[in-house]
């Protein structure tokens, strides 16, 4: 079996993605692969600047952060770690830039251009591939966006409600979207049973890697 596969798992908010990257990383353990974890925004300086942000910043702003600490974390963790062989598994890569800077309304002039939102889109994207390679597999955890909301509110303060769906709405809708060009995407339905979420992600890797 190949070693040094890259993996991105992606979804909106309340996925599940922190349940299932540990599960993620057992099974290629346990076939003798070494794993490598990591997670995007980074804890670096970058990754901090967007993490220590109280409200949202600028489109342009938000934009080129994770653009920054994107190439940091490439060149720092992610080719260094596939050089040794290893899988390296990423908690969002630049798919998530697609689907969260991608949807930023307040960056259009007409900010209910749909055709617009997808240019933005592709040009996050086609930025993006200039300095990050595609993920060998992209982990796609769908969660309709009604489910994830309600996973999210215990605990958490609502902000406007409408607001936030359609924000989670546009994200999930760009997901859906890049996953369809995406060669070698495994699309999971997240609101399944953990268990059952883990047994359609690990069926696919063994599709996948010819296990
Ligand atoms: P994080 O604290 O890791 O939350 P989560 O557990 O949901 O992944 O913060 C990640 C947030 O950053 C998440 O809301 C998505 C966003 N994000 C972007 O907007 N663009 C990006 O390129 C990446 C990697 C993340």
């Amino acid at each position: 079996m190949k070693k040094n596969y890259l993996i991105a798992v992606e979804g909106i908010d309340g996925a599940g993605k922190s349940t299932q990257i540990p599960k993620i990383a057992q099974y290629f353990e346990a076939r003798g692969c070494t794993v490598c974890l990591t997670a995007e925004p980074t804890k670096g300086p970058f990754g901090q600047r967007i993490r220590a942000a109280q409200t949202r910043l600028d489109p342009r702003t938000e934009r080129q952060l994770f653009v920054d600490d994107r190439k940091e974390h490439l060149v720092t963790c992610i080719l260094p770690a596939l050089e040794r062989g290893e899988v390296v598994i990423t908690d969002r890569y630049f798919y998530s830039s697609v689907a969260y800077q991608g949807t930023r309304r307040d960056a259009l002039k007409n900010s209910e251009d749909i055709e617009a939102l997808h240019d933005l889109q592709d040009d996050i994207a086609e930025q993006n591939r200039l300095y990050s390679p595609e993920a060998d597999i992209l982990i796609y955890l769908r969660l309709d966006v009604d489910t994830a909301l309600e996973r999210m509110r215990s605990g958490r303060e609502a902000l406007d409600p409408f607001e936030k769906k359609q924000t989670l709405q546009d994200v999930s809708d760009a997901f859906d979207r890049l996953v369809k060009d995406h060669p070698q995407a495994l699309v999971v339905d997240a609101s399944l049973m953990p268990d059952e979420v883990t047994a359609q992600i690990y069926a696919g890797l063994d599709r996948i890697t010819g296990e």
